[in-house]
């Protein structure tokens, strides 16, 4: 395990932007590039083309305009086949299957997929078949084996060695839970876990009743309902901390708000504690080294004081209680939204680094 302090990745990447491509420009794919733009790295990253089935009136119109993040903090317009932001190009492309996509045309050092169709080791190497170099995933793939590695930044991300192909992001409330589940197992020792995310409504559900989703709660008005639904979440955390294998629980519960989630978790520690010795060791994580990946704040908050969040976690310190000496109960928010694709670029820009690094010593030996 590292810490965010020893990140290689804050260093400034030498020669050439890097050129990317993002497959599937809806919510996730959008905020993406907003949050390269708004980070402003834009020496360092070039996306040279989108791939989405939209048309580009439409791409270059939510864009420009986004209900939950407001408008995009440049000009955006659509051009010939592209779309201008703050006039630079980036070509538009409206393929639905990987193989149609010329992506060698575009040289791109990594595809950026965030269509989330794709969750099979054998359907993403379509992409790597049809001429993407590596793939980043927005979303945790199938399973552990379908990826090369699965990475929660500031938590693993020292791993990378620039010669994987195909890396995951996780998902967003494994990147929300696993940086605090690791100082508080590092710290007092974790027995057992159930979390609960209080998540707000995607794209995968209608906003009335429609046959929608093979998943049948999700068949229901986003709208209107509390709707439990399926998660990977418990799986997630144990392949990024495999020290908690077999003592994670987790439920989801998707809830009519737009955007900003939060878990509610309930663990077993090791030892005797004091809920105050819990605040006092993550408001002390996110004045340090977790600064960039964790918040803490003990003023009365409602989810959308975090929209447009960057941090992974911010932890609801006036929420914290206990029962007994070692049941533990905690909140957590994240913008599921931004807060994610924050740490995408942070993933990017590591194994970006790491990569041409790597290239750069086999061409010295
Ligand atoms: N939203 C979040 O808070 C969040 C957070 C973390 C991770 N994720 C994950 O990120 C992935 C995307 O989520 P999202 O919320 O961004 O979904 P979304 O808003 O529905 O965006 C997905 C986009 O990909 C397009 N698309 C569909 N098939 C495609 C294909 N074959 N090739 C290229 N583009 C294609 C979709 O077009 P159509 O609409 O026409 O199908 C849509 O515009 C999912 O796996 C999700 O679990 C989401």
């Amino acid at each position: 395990m590292t810490t965010p302090c020893s990140s290689a990745s804050s260093r400034p990447v030498a020669g050439a932007p890097f050129r990317l491509i993002i497959n599937g420009y809806g919510r996730i794919g959008r905020c993406y590039l907003r949050a390269l733009h708004e980070a402003g790295i834009s020496n360092e990253f070039e996306v040279v083309a989108i791939n989405e089935p939209a048309n580009l009136a439409g791409i270059a119109y939510l864009t420009r305009f986004d209900s939950t993040h407001g408008r995009f903090p440049a000009p955006v317009t659509a051009g010939d086949a592209c779309l201008l932001i703050d006039g630079k190009p980036i070509a538009v492309t409206h393929a639905t299957t990987p193989e149609a996509v010329d992506w060698r045309a575009y040289e791109p050092d990594l595809v950026i997929e965030c269509s989330g169709r794709y969750g099979s080791r054998a359907e993403l190497q379509r992409f790597l078949a049809a001429g993407c170099p590596r793939l980043l995933l927005s979303h945790p793939g199938n399973g552990a084996d379908d990826v090369d590695a699965t990475i929660v930044y500031g938590i693993n991300h020292e791993s990378l060695e620039g010669s994987e192909r195909l890396v995951s992001n996780a998902s967003c409330t494994t990147n929300a839970a696993v940086p605090v589940l690791d100082l508080l197992q590092r710290e007092f020792g974790i027995e057992q876990a159930l979390l609960t995310t209080l998540h707000s409504a995607m794209n995968d559900q209608p906003l009335i009743d429609g046959y929608h989703h093979p998943d049948l709660r999700r068949t229901r008005s986003a709208m209107q309902s509390i709707i439990p639904v399926s998660t990977g979440l418990a799986r997630g955390i144990e392949r990024l901390l495999p020290s908690l294998a077999g003592r994670v629980q987790a439920k989801a519960i998707r809830v009519p708000t737009h955007n900003v989630s939060a878990i509610d978790m309930v663990l077993t520690l090791s030892r005797d504690i004091d809920g105050r010795e819990v605040n006092r060791l993550l408001r002390a994580a996110a004045e340090g080294c977790y600064r960039h990946l964790i918040a803490y704040s003990d003023e009365p908050h409602a989810s959308i004081d975090f929209n447009h969040d960057p941090h992974s976690a911010i932890v609801d310190g006036a929420q914290t209680r206990m029962v007994g000496p070692r049941m533990l109960n905690l909140m957590v928010w994240f913008d599921n939204e931004w807060g994610f694709a924050s740490r995408m670029v942070d993933v990017t820009r590591c194994w970006l680094t790491r990569m041409r690094a790597a290239r750069l010593r086999l061409s010295l030996n």
